[in-house]
C-alpha cells in the first residue's frame, strides 16, 4: 500500500522530528490542511504500527516506526524518478517476490515497479536452488523493467544489479563486497547476496525483465547453520551491527537506476568496467560446473554481453554462458 499525498507528508514530516514534540498547528501550517485532518491522519498512520503520542498543548510525538520495508519507509528520502517511483507492493509473506513481480509484469506493471517481501515461502536461486532468509532480517525485493534491448544482452542486467549492491554495500556499510561471476556478492570468500534475473520475451525482443536481489541483513552469525557458516555471512555478521534495511535498499535503487540509465542509454561499456574492478576475476584460474561438464582454466575477460571469457589449459577459448565458478588460486586482496 501506498500512502496519499498527504499522509506522506505528513509521516516525513513527523520522521524528521523523530523523539520530538511537534504542534498540530505547526503541521496544519506545514501541510495546508485542517488540525483536524492532521489527527485523522496521525489515527491513520498508527493503524500501521507508528508509535504516535499525543498531548493537549504539546501536539504529537513518533518515537518508533515499524521496521518493515514498508512503501512511506522506503519513498521517505528515496532519489530516484523511475525505480521504486512506480508502484511499491510490500509483503509480510509471499511466494516469492520474483513471481508476484513477474504476475504484476505479466498484467502490464510499468518498469520500476518494486516488490518487497519480510519473508518468502518459495524463494527462488538459480538452477532451481531456494533462496532461505529468516523473516524481516533480510533484504528481499524484485524489480519490473522493460529494457529496450536485445535478449542476448539481459545477461548485463545481472551484472549492473550486482555492481549496484557491491558499491551500496561498501558505501553504506564499509563492507569490503566483491562480486562473483555471474550473480553473487561476497565478502571474505563467503556469499552476502545473489541475484536472480528472469526475462520474458516476446519475437525477439524483452517483453518485461525481472532482477530479483536476496541480500542478508541483519542475520546474526550464530543463525548461520553448522552446514552453510563457512560459505554465507550477513552485513551484520560482517560489522558487527545491524543496519537498516531500508536505507540500504534505497542506495541500491539509487545506483540501480543510475547504472541502468547508462547502460540501456550508452551501452555497456562503463558498467562492464565497473564490473571487472569490483569482481576481481579476469586472470584467475577457475573451474565452472555447466549442466552437462565441467572446465578448468583462466578467464582471460568478459565480453560485451557479460559471457564468460576464459582459456583452458589445452589452449581452448570457451565463452561461458551460464556456471558456477570455483575459483583454484587465492584471492590476493
Ligand atoms: C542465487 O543466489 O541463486 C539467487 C538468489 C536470489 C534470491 C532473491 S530473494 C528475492 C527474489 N525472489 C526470489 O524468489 N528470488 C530472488
Amino acid at each position: 500500500m501506498t500512502l496519499s499525498g498527504k499522509r506522506q507528508d505528513l509521516l516525513s514530516a513527523m520522521r524528521s522530528r523523530t523523539g520530538h514534540w511537534i504542534s498540530g498547528e505547526e503541521l496544519s501550517g506545514e501541510l495546508g490542511i485542517s488540525r483536524a485532518a492532521i489527527s485523522k491522519h496521525i489515527a491513520a498512520i498508527k493503524t500501521l504500527g507508528y508509535a504516535i503520542s499525543s498531548a493537549p498543548g504539546k501536539g504529537y510525538l513518533l518515537t518508533e516506526a515499524p521496521d518493515l520495508l514498508l512503501a512511506q519507509e522506503i519513498l521517505l528520502g528515496l532519489d530516484t524518478s523511475v525505480m521504486g517511483k512506480n508502484g511499491i507492493v510490500h509483503h509480510h509473506l509471499t511466494d516469492s517476490t520474483n513471481t508476484r513481480a513477474r504476475d504484476l509484469a505479466r498484467d502490464g506493471a510499468p518498469e520500476g515497479t518494486l516488490v518487497v517481501a519480510e519473508a518468502q515461502s518459495a524463494g527462488r536461486g538459480r538452477k532451481g536452488r531456494s533462496w532461505l532468509a529468516r523473516p524481516g532480517e533480510g533484504l528481499l525485493f524484485s524489480l519490473v523493467l522493460r529494457p529496450d534491448m536485445e535478449p542476448s544482452r539481459a545477461a548485463l542486467i545481472t551484472l549492473m544489479t550486482a555492481v549496484s549492491v557491491a558499491e551500496a554495500l561498501i558505501n553504506e556499510t564499509g563492507i569490503n563486497a566483491r562480486i562473483k561471476w555471474p550473480n553473487d556478492i561476497l565478502v571474505g570468500g563467503k556469499k552476502l547476496a545473489g541475484i536472480l534475473t528472469e526475462m520474458s520475451m516476446e519475437l525477439d525482443a524483452v517483453d518485461y525483465v525481472i532482477t530479483g536481489l536476496g541480500l542478508n541483513v541483519n542475520t546474526p552469525a550464530k543463525a548461520f547453520s553448522p552446514e552453510i557458516t563457512d560459505i554465507a555471512t550477513s552485513v551484520m555478521a560482517e560489522s558487527a551491527s545491524a543496519f537498516s534495511r531500508v536505507a540500504l535498499l534505497q542506495a541500491i535503487l539509487s545506483r540501480f537506476e543510475t547504472h541502468y540509465q547508462t547502460l540501456t542509454t550508452r551501452g555497456p561499456e562503463t558498467i562492464l568496467a565497473r564490473w571487472k574492478e569490483l569482481s576481481d576475476i579476469v586472470g584467475r584460474r577457475v573451474r565452472v560446473s555447466m549442466m552437462r561438464e565441467e572446465i578448468e582454466g583462466q578467464v582471460t575477460d568478459i565480453d560485451a554481453d557479460g559471457v564468460l571469457l576464459v582459456q583452458t589449459e589445452a589452449g581452448d577459448a570457451l565463452r561461458i554462458l551460464s556456471g558456477d565458478v570455483t575459483y583454484l588460486d587465492p584471492c590476493e586482496r
